[in-house]
């Protein structure tokens, strides 16, 4: 894990853990900049609007913490991307089948690339080995 450090802001980046969709890079290129070395500049903007892009990382490989004598207001750095954030939201189980599906056990939603949703349930199985002809969803083919 590398940080990026301010007087107001700590921001953790896990690259390994990254799915490079560059979202961080279009909402806030002041901050997320490829180009540069560090690609962080963590004072590029008020620790708040990091804060609150970080809170949207869909990957969760950007998070944040407050060092001590942050002026930053603590109420404002407690959401998904806070290091000691944690969900109360019922834990999903996400399971790898050898040589086949990904099975989801738990509450969730599964939504398109556009944003459509797909599908809601307790268990969805998805297929991983690009033979279905219900995609995203298993059906079976991997056996064959
Ligand atoms: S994993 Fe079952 S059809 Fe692909």
């Amino acid at each position: 894990m590398r940080t990026y450090q301010n007087q107001d802001l700590i921001v953790y980046w896990e690259p390994e853990n990254c799915i490079h969709v560059g979202y961080c890079i279009r909402e806030l290129p002041s901050v997320f900049n490829k180009k540069n070395r560090p690609w962080i500049d963590i004072n590029g903007a008020p620790p708040e609007e990091i804060i609150k892009l970080i809170d949207t990382c869909p990957s969760g490989a950007l998070r944040y913490s407050l060092p001590e004598g942050s002026r930053v207001d603590p109420n404002l750095a407690k959401g998904p991307g806070s290091l000691h954030y944690r969900s109360e939201a019922p834990r999903v189980e996400v399971r790898l089948v050898a040589s086949g599906p990904i099975l989801i056990k738990g509450p969730s939603a599964l939504y398109d690339e556009s944003g459509e949703l797909l599908k809601t349930g307790d268990a969805l199985s998805l297929c991983r080995c690009g033979k279905t002809k219900n995609p995203p969803f298993c059906d079976g083919s991997h056996r064959f």
